[in-house]
């Protein structure tokens, strides 16, 4: 028995194409070696799990036969305590005490909330003769995390917040995220130090905020961990807290955004789309119910096939911990096995024309855990799926209610790379008019 696949040679040529040009290189790669092949990268061996029976044979191992991938490289932007660099028991803790606010009532709480700052942040873009629809679904998500995950309210404390992380993540530069070795203080210098200090100001803003949660708690996530206790009945430390916030942040602000802004651009470039969705929405009346818009099937169907068609994680990479059979290949301690959520989803034998856009095939039929995977799956899979889908049918609903729009750049965008997620090349530039109906209410 092999231990690893066939797969391309040259590691790294292999990561060039694999960052570089990821649909492309993934598919041929599948093309000529199957649907299991390991790819060779720069920081070691990862075997690709495309079909739905390799998924489903990672997915439900036991959880100890795999650890997180990558942790040395994240563990000093996150923080050890951070959810993702977590594995075995621990792992198992903390999600259970991280994923009940993002689910059922506590969810539906901030539905008012994430409807309010769309509205209020397409009016804004609509000032402009251009906008871009990252740039205004990037202001909305990250506004939604500060209200419903820090519990900020007064908007002179929000801008405050946006703008520490906004520093934050501007210091993540793509070296100093997948080289280790820059991650070093260096005496105050360098690219890690800055981080460092803004990590500094954004926790500094944070303590402020949990003293006020301490004193008298609210209905956001923050306050809910500072309240939150293990089955051994202990509280989460000031410094676990912090650091899930900040993977809270990092895993759910940017991928909400893009995933918005890839679904505003499909659904416009299909006539027939916005045609259905435009009647679905309007059949609600004028400023709609936001858990009305959250219940409406079509524009979920478009959600799903925007996450679908190009997924913002194309694969979800965990590290061999313990000997693991993956079909014929014994894979051994240290080797990566990424479930490939792009491969999957463009399956002609799940999804025929997979490269079409075509939200009814949501509609048509259910496809398992393992056939349909963009937030991941198994012990990992995310716990913001529940949030982000219907923090994305909210804001399109909420848009497309108010909103005419018309994307500029005729040509579609092209799946590009920024750091770990796929997003439109361009952002899809777009302009924004009020639509008739609205600008008749407003006369
Ligand atoms: C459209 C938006 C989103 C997408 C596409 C997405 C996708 C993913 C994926 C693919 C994973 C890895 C799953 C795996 O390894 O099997 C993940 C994990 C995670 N996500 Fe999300 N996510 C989104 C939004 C959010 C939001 C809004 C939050 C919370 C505010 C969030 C929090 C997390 C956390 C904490 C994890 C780590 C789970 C663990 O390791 O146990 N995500 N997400």
């Amino acid at each position: 028995m092999s231990h690893l696949p066939r797969g391309p040679q040259g590691r790294l040529l292999t990561t060039y194409q694999f960052l570089t040009r990821p649909l492309e290189f993934l598919s041929r790669c599948a093309a000529t070696y199957g649907d299991v092949f390991n790819m060779p990268m720069y920081n070691g061996d990862v075997v690709i799990a495309g079909s739905p029976a390799s998924v489903q044979d990672v997915m439900t191992a036991p959880p100890e036969t795999f650890v997180p991938y990558a942790v040395k490289s994240i563990a000093p932007l996150l923080g050890e305590h951070s959810l993702l660099m977590l594995s075995g028991e621990r792992h198992r803790r903390e999600r259970k005490l991280l994923t009940p606010p993002f689910h059922g009532d506590r969810m539906r709480a901030y539905a008012a909330a994430m409807a309010d700052v769309a509205a209020r942040r397409f009016a804004e873009a609509a000032r402009a003769p251009r906008a871009v629809a990252r740039e205004i679904t990037q202001a909305i998500s990250l506004d939604v995390i500060i209200r419903a995950v820090f519990g900020v309210e007064e908007p002179h404390r929000t801008r405050a917040f946006a703008r520490a992380v906004v520093a934050m993540g501007d210091a993540v530069t793509p070296a100093l995220a997948f080289l280790p070795i820059l991650q070093r203080e260096l005496g105050g210098f360098g690219p890690y130090a800055r981080f460092r200090r803004r990590v500094g100001d954004l926790e500094a803003l944070l303590r402020g905020q949990l003293e006020r949660a301490r004193a008298a708690p609210g209905d956001d996530i923050l306050s809910l961990l500072v309240s939150a206790r293990y089955e051994d009945g202990s509280a989460m430390s000031e410094r676990a807290i912090f650091d899930e916030l900040r993977t809270l942040l990092f895993a759910g602000h940017e991928t909400t955004a893009l995933a918005l802004a890839w679904a505003l651009d499909h659904a416009h470039r299909d006539p027939a789309v916005i045609a259905r969705l435009r009647d679905e929405i309007d059949a609600l009346g004028p400023e709609p119910d936001p858990e009305r818009l959250a219940a409406l099937p079509y524009l979920e169907a478009v959600c799903k096939e925007a996450l679908r068609l190009y997924p913002i994680a194309t694969e979800v990479p965990r590290l061999v911990a313990q000997p693991f059979r993956l079909g014929e290949h014994e894979l051994q301690p240290g080797t990566g096995v990424a479930p490939c959520v792009l491969l999957v989803h463009h399956r002609p034998d799940l999804y025929p024309e997979p490269l079409r856009f075509r939200p009814e095939r949501f509609l048509e039929r259910k496809f398992s855990p393992f056939e349909y995977l963009p937030f991941g799956g198994g012990n990992r899979r995310c716990i913001g799926a529940a949030f982000a889908l219907f923090e994305m049918k909210i804001v399109l609903g909420v848009a497309l209610s108010a909103w005419q729009f018309q994307l500029l750049d005729e040509r579609p965008p092209r799946p590009v790379r920024r750091n770990v997620t796929l997003g439109p090349s361009g952002g899809v530039p777009i302009a924004l008019r009020a639509r008739a109906r609205s600008a008749l209410r407003a006369a």
